[in-house]
């Protein structure tokens, strides 16, 4: 049997770097004073439906499936709609500053950095409309970007007005693509439902249209250009580097006025975004709740971990154990033996199903202990223990009382940390 196919299983020593990962993102995100949402991995369709509807995302690639009630329920395709959806539930205040990590399921076609399965690590602010606070987000996801040791990274941002910039220039580019529509072709369709989403196509052969083509920018409202100048400045002021990037619209129906994409130099520009997000001022009222201006980002692990590979940094932590009780009597005092080492801090292991000495020795070198803690029967009739150093050449060793052996190991562990 076989996982699903373009689904991933993440297997020591390498899931060592997924706790590195989240650890760092969840230690900034409480930092900037986000607490940790959990929502259910399924939804009911309709809370995704709304937020794609002309999007590949959830007409084409959403898991979804009717349950044993009857339910039409949805694998969560991406992060935003289940918050939004938790926040019209529940009414928390505002500001509501969460963050979130979750696996996210989409039937692409999966290649190196495209799974179908994806996790991601996101935050989202909830119920305010302040341009500081979308610099807070940039900001949140380029630090921890650089925590993990990211360099060749760039920040693209763009705006997408707000509603009424939107209809002026919707109605522009309709124009425009409708002028290219031999080019277009059986896309044209789209064009019309969403003219917006022809504009980040990557198709070769559209490149020139779409380098031509009208730019929001020239259409924002006074207001929504206030906004981003705003956001800049505060990036400025950060001494973040950004590229305004005006074809830059994001996948998703929700967003309006600031988006913004991390991509990495070092990954194939198909799947180059580690990181993606952008405001959606207008989703809590489209789910039933109060308006609340919002924004928010999600980061995909996979793409990162790539990236760190391509730029070698974030390796795979060497599991490093303490030491490794032998016992070559099998007595009951390595159970007790091994749980006092552990509870004192330190990492202990021990081989199991009574194995000759020789083996149980093997095993504490394959397990890249530092010590063997050996019960030899003598030495515990006399209340000792022997302690072989299994990093010297010689295997030096020693007698230690066993009364004392987690303070001594705890001692040698503290003076020179492996
Ligand atoms: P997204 O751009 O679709 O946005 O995904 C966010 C990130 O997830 C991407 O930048 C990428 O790193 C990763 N990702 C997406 N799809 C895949 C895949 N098939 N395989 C591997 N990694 C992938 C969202 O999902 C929005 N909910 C982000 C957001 C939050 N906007 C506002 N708030």
């Amino acid at each position: 049997m076989r996982a699903p196919k373009g689904m991933l299983d993440v297997l020591p020593p390498e899931s060592s770097r997924w706790i590195d990962v989240v650890t760092r993102f969840a230690s900034r995100a409480e930092r900037f004073g986000y607490g940790l949402l959990l929502t259910p991995i399924v939804e009911h369709y309709e809370v995704f439906a709304r937020v794609g509807e002309t999007t590949d995302v959830v007409r084409k690639e959403m898991y979804d499936f009717v349950d044993r009630g009857g339910r039409r329920l949805a694998l969560r395709p991406e992060g935003t709609a289940p918050v939004v959806r938790a926040f019209v539930q529940h009414r928390p205040a505002t500001p509501w500053k969460v963050w979130y990590l979750a696996p996210n399921f989409r039937a692409e076609q999966p290649q190196a950095g495209r799974y179908r399965q994806h996790w991601q690590l996101g935050a989202e602010v909830i119920g305010i409309d302040d341009p500081d606070v979308d610099v807070e987000m940039i900001e949140l996801l380029w630090g921890f970007c650089a925590d993990l040791g990211l360099r060749n990274v760039r920040l693209l941002v763009n705006s997408m007005g707000d509603a009424e910039s939107r209809t002026r220039y919707r109605d522009v580019l309709i124009d425009y693509w409708r002028a290219h529509a031999a080019l277009i072709g059986g896309e044209m369709e789209r064009a019309d439902a969403n003219p917006l989403r022809i504009l980040d196509s990557k198709r070769p052969d559209w490149a020139d249209m779409l380098e031509r083509a009208p730019q929001l920018g020239e259409y924002l409202s006074d207001e929504s250009a206030a906004h981003f100048a705003r956001v800049q400045e505060g990036l400025q002021s950060l001494g973040i580097s950004f590229e305004i990037a005006p074809r830059l619209v994001r996948g998703f129906d929700y967003y309006t006025s600031t988006v913004f994409e991390l991509a990495s130099g070092a990954l194939d520009v198909a799947q180059n975004a580690i990181g993606g997000g952008g405001r959606y001022d207008r989703l809590a009222q489209e789910m039933g709740g109060p308006p609340a201006p919002s924004i928010g980002f999600g980061s995909g692990i996979e793409r990162l971990l790539l990236a760190c590979d391509a730029e070698g940094v974030l390796p795979a932590a060497v599991a490093r154990l303490d030491a490794f009780v032998v016992d070559p009597g099998g007595s009951v005092d390595t159970v007790h033996l091994l749980a006092e080492l552990r509870e004192s801090g330190l990492a202990a292991d021990r081989a199991y199903g009574n194995r000759p000495m020789k083996k149980q020795m093997a095993a504490a070198d394959k397990a890249g202990a530092r010590w063997a803690v050996i019960l030899f029967e003598r030495e515990a009739g006399r209340g000792m223990v022997v302690v072989r150093d299994l990093r010297s050449e010689d295997g030096a060793q020693q007698e230690v009382p066993r009364a004392e052996i987690a303070a001594w190991l705890r001692m040698r562990k503290d003076e020179a940390p492996s």
